[in-house]
Formats: structure tokens, C-alpha cells, sequence
């Protein structure tokens, strides 16, 4: 798991630019499923073919990111945010193009109150051109950018950049390789453009119409010094989504995803964030409404570039995964 939970976060991949990270999925899936294929939008389709119902598993393989928007005389690139960037934590980062070209978020200090944090539209990005004529051979109007950040291990802890929600990528990846008898039929999809509005969730699970899809994705944590007002820990198991601002899950997936979980002994924590949501939130009003629910991964630090997750809730979300794949979703009246 942690090889491809490292691999899998350090490729480049902001929202509609997804083409690298989802051939990387690509050819790890390949030989585990039956039949794949990629939708208008760009997101992946896989199948593994199994008696039953539909059930559908969903990640998100873009992270959010920045669009060049202007460049200045002297070779400085304004940009947009592409998703939720937060401000607090962009000036000083480093940031790469598709191409590998590098750059650095640098800011206007002098206009900055002391004490106080400049907005985006102060920042600019330096890839160290001379002026705009050499920045636009480099940089074109309208190229992004992502963060960048390397993969570091502490005991159970790592830490890297686009957990949010390249973890999810590579737990589904992980999962479906260890699907010994699926007592469902399994879709496996990885979705582009859920951090600019849960784009390829609402046109994958219109195509797919499952009897019941679960995303699986990040949420925040409690256990930080003055924090969020959440009970979610790190490392107490997956979060089983009961609510967040997109989704409230029904009763029926919620007894189905806990009895997938106890019966294999597997530890979860309800899961409430009260701010942001995902791609189960389009899934569940798509179509005529669909059985929707979320693995969610506790993660501190979400959208900096190194945020950070407990190893045992991913290894353990991967086995709640398989545990579903292996229960007969028909009998819980799906
Ligand atoms: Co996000
Ligand atoms: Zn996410």
C-alpha cells in the first residue's frame, strides 16, 4: 500500500488536467479487471464483472491546484485558485506545470498589515524568467499548476502532498487487487474535477446508475490544538460518512457498510464534517437518486501540501472495501 499510496501522490494532477495520474492508475488496474474505459470527462471506468448488484467505488484523482490567468512585464504570473486553495499556506510554496517547469509563490509583502495574511490576488508565481516574453514560452496563459511536496514516513504516519485524494485513488487500487470472490457486480471508478464541484461523479455514476455507490475520500480530524469541533482521530479506523454538507446517508447504506465492517472486525469512526463535501453528494441526486455512502480517511492538514494520515486507517479502509465486494449486497435489499 505504501508504494502505491507514494506513487500515486506525487504525480501531477489539478482538476481537468488529469491525463498523467489517471494512465498511472491505468496500467496499475489493468490486469485485476475485466473491462475499462474513459468517459467524455475524463474519468476511468473499471469493471470487474460479479453476480448481484451493481455496486459502484469512486475516488477522485484530481488535487486542487492554480491557473495562470496574467503575466506581468517582468515575467510574473498571476494566477486563479483551482479548488479550495487556502491562502494562509500559498505564499512560499513551490509549484510545478505539467511539464516539470518549477516555480515559486511569492508575494507582495509590502502591501501586507503585519500580522495579518495576504489574499491570492497578492501572490504571484516566479518561475525565475526574465521578462514576460521568456515566462510565456515556458508557462502559456491558462496552464496549472499543482502543489509539490515529497512522501514522508513516520512510523505509522505519512505525510505527502494530495492525499486529498490520491490516498483514496490508491486504497481502491489496493482493494480491487485483493477482491478474491465478488459477490457483486464491481465497478471501480476514478473520477476528475471533484474539487472544482464534483464534476465527474455526477456524468460516471449517471452512466453507471449502481444499486449503491460509496466514495471514498479524506475528511478532517478533531485532534489538532484548537481544531475543528469534530470527533474523528486519526488512526481510531475509516470514517463511515453519516453527513457533510453535500450528502445525508440513508439508514440502509449506513446498516449495510457497518455490518460489511463489524463482521470482519474491521474499526470505524461516524463521520460528520460539518464544511465541504464529496463526490457522494452528486452521486446520491443523480439520476432518480442513488444508495449512496463514503469511506472517509481521516487526514489533518487537508488541502496544504502535506497533509498528513495514519497508515491504519488506510490499510484498514482497503479491507472494509473488500469486505463489501464480498457481501451480497441483494441480501440487504439492494
Ligand atoms: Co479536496
Ligand atoms: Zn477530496
Amino acid at each position: 500500500m505504501r508504494e502505491i499510496a507514494e506513487k500515486l501522490t506525487q504525480i501531477y494532477g489539478p482538476s481537468g488536467s488529469e491525463n498523467k495520474i489517471r494512465k498511472a492508475i491505468e496500467s496499475e488496474i489493468k490486469p485485476f479487471v475485466d473491462e475499462f474505459h474513459t468517459d467524455n470527462l475524463g474519468n476511468l471506468i473499471a469493471r470487474k464483472k460479479g453476480p448481484g448488484k451493481k455496486i459502484m467505488f469512486a475516488a477522485h484523482m484530481d488535487e486542487i491546484g492554480v491557473i495562470v490567468n496574467y503575466a506581468d512585464e517582468k515575467g510574473f504570473l498571476r494566477f486563479a485558485p483551482v479548488g479550495g486553495v487556502n491562502p494562509i499556506i500559498t505564499a512560499g510554496q513551490r509549484v510545478v506545470f505539467e511539464d516539470g517547469t518549477t516555480g515559486v509563490v511569492g508575494c507582495e509583502f509590502r502591501d501586507i498589515a503585519p500580522g495579518s495574511f495576504p489574499p491570492l490576488s497578492k501572490m504571484f508565481i516566479d518561475i525565475g524568467a526574465k521578462d514576460k516574453n521568456e515566462a510565456l514560452l515556458k508557462v502559456k496563459i491558462g496552464d496549472k499548476a499543482g502543489f509539490v511536496q515529497g512522501f514522508s514516513v513516520n512510523g505509522q504516519r505519512w505525510i505527502s502532498k494530495a492525499f486529498d485524494d490520491r490516498i483514496g485513488c490508491a486504497v481502491i487500487v489496493d482493494a480491487l487487487k485483493k477482491v478474491k470472490k465478488p459477490l457483486n457486480d464491481l465497478y471501480f471508478v476514478f473520477t476528475v474535477q471533484e474539487e472544482v464541484g464534483l464534476r465527474g461523479a455526477r456524468t460516471s455514476a449517471y452512466a453507471v446508475e449502481p444499486d449503491l455507490a460509496i466514495a471514498v475520500d479524506v475528511t478532517g480530524t478533531g485532534d489538532t490544538p484548537k481544531g475543528f469541533t469534530m470527533s474523528v482521530e486519526m488512526g481510531k479506523g475509516p470514517g463511515l460518512k453519516i453527513m457533510d454538507a453535500s450528502i445525508i446517508v440513508t439508514e440502509k447504506v449506513k446498516n449495510f457498510m457497518r455490518s460489511a465492517a463489524e463482521k470482519r472486525g474491521i474499526p470505524f469512526q461516524n463521520e460528520i464534517l460539518v464544511f465541504g463535501g464529496t463526490d457522494a453528494g452528486a452521486f446520491s441526486v443523480t439520476k432518480s437518486g442513488i444508495h449512496s455512502g463514503c469511506i472517509s480517511i481521516p487526514s489533518r492538514y487537508i488541502h496544504s501540501p502535506s497533509e498528513m494520515v495514519d497508515s491504519s486507517d488506510v490499510e484498514n479502509a482497503s479491507k472494509w472495501i473488500v469486505s463489501i465486494c464480498e457481501t451480497d449486497a441483494s441480501q440487504a435489499g439492494f
